[in-house]
């Protein structure tokens, strides 16, 4: 049965559902590479320790998570760290590196006991990846073609990496995504690569000019749990914490909650266990409402609704005329009882950027929903939109909604 997991990463059954979303991703990694986006705490590291730690097709699949890096050389040093570390392509790496006698003497000569972290250091220290990575980031392109077994690299935080190394040293960023692109669809590369990120990668290179280096990658979006697969969960969490569930309080969490993005409701079941303990009593639809006011728009949740304000100011693809409308249009809509229509949002939109009506600035008011659907602010019905989470709109009234 699955526990509940909270902020850190759910494996093996802790990770519940998205069965289709796994299949998926496997069944594109067949001919394609693939980026998964969704905010943060969707579980994209999740889906990908799934793959990970199950891996379909023969797939050797390595992990790394780059959200750190800022250097196209950190890169490439973290990359063949993992590949030595990875025994199967450590046999592979001293073939090639023969050649190049100084860093195959130092292939050779280490010690098999050397942990990853002090791997990197002498990579760092002892080599010349760190002034040379381009020519390194060749010979791993060989490296992989070389491979029989297939390497699924799996890249997580991959958007942040790229936006970090972009606000340092412009050609290095072009020169990473150009390489990286040429490894994926080197032609005899049975290699796959999942990446993925919090950020929006293809409106970040898009508006860097570089959005042809990733166009060859599928893009999957993750989505939450479905309404069955909520349901489903908060039942057997109820049963794995010996907790009886009435069908009046399943509804009211799946009602208070909205879109059942997994985080949001791991968060509100472990409240409400925790206020039951406390309390010493059953679990009622009032209850479940008192913990949703009181514990879920605060606390441990607060850094992930801070994420999606932060993110319009910091990430440059929203303009300084988007994102003050963004904020205006989500003010409104955080408020709004009901959906709200395109042209009322429209008319926000010009007033917030001083602009006339025209086919011009309809263009890229459609163009601002268009980004605000896919960083999962919004959704979009019949010429009306709303929040797409009820738990982020109530904390955005709470917080922004006097504007
Ligand atoms: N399939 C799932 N099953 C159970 N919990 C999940 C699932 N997906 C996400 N979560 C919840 O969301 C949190 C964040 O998951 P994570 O994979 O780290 O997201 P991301 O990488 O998108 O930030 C987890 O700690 C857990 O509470
Ligand atoms: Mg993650």
């Amino acid at each position: 049965m699955p526990e509940l997991v909270i902020g850190t990463v759910p494996r093996g059954e802790d990770y519940f559902g998205q069965e289709d979303l796994i299949d998926n991703i496997w069944a594109h990694l067949k001919k394609d590479n693939v980026l998964l986006v969704a905010p943060r705490r969707f579980g994209k590291t999740g889906a990908m320790y799934k793959l990970l730690d199950y891996p379909r097709d023969q797939f050797i699949p390595i992990y790394i998570d780059v959200e750190y890096i800022n250097s196209a050389a950190e890169f490439i040093i973290e990359l063949i760290a993992k590949l030595i570390k990875q025994g199967h392509f450590m046999r592979l790496a001293k073939e090639i590196w023969t050649e190049t006698k100084k860093f195959g003497k130092f292939l050779r000569n280490l010690p098999s006991s050397i942990d990853f972290g002090g791997l990197k250091v002498e990579l760092r220290e002892k080599t010349d990846v760190q002034k040379k990575w381009l020519d390194y980031g060749e010979q791993i392109k060989l490296l992989l073609t070389k491979e029989r077994k297939p390497l699924l690299l799996i890249i997580d935080e991959f958007p942040i990496m790229v936006n970090n190394i972009l606000n340092k040293d412009y050609e290095e960023a072009k020169q990473l995504l150009h390489w990286f692109r040429s490894l994926r669809t080197a032609p005899d590369t049975k290699a796959r690569f999942l990446v993925g990120g919090s950020i929006n990668l293809v409106s970040t290179l898009d508006y860097k000019g570089l959005v042809d280096t990733i166009n060859d990658i599928h893009i999957i979006k993750l989505s939450p749990f479905s309404e069955k697969t909520a349901k489903k969960y908060i039942e057997e969490i109820f049963s794995a914490n010996g907790i009886e569930l009435t069908e009046d309080v399943k509804k009211t969490v799946s009602e208070t909650i909205g879109e059942p993005i997994p985080y949001f409701l791991a968060v509100l079941l472990s409240a409400i266990f925790d206020k039951v303990r406390v309390l010493q009593c059953d679990v009622t639809p009032q209850i479940v409402k008192e913990v949703f006011d009181e514990d879920l728009l605060g606390g441990s949740t607060s850094a992930v609704f801070l994420h999606y304000r932060s993110r319009i100011d910091q990430y440059p693809y929203y303009s300084d005329c988007e994102g003050r409308s963004a904020k205006d249009i989500l003010g409104i809509l955080s408020r709004a009882e009901e959906a709200v229509k395109r042209d009322t949002l429209y008319q926000v939109y010009l007033k917030t950027c001083n602009l006339a009506p025209g086919t011009q600035s309809r263009e890229n008011f459609m163009h601002l929903m268009n980004k605000l659907g896919n960083d999962f602010y919004i959704t979009s019905g019949d010429s009306t939109y709303s929040f797409f989470s009820r738990v982020l709109k109530i904390w955005w009234k709470t917080h922004y909604g006097w504007k």
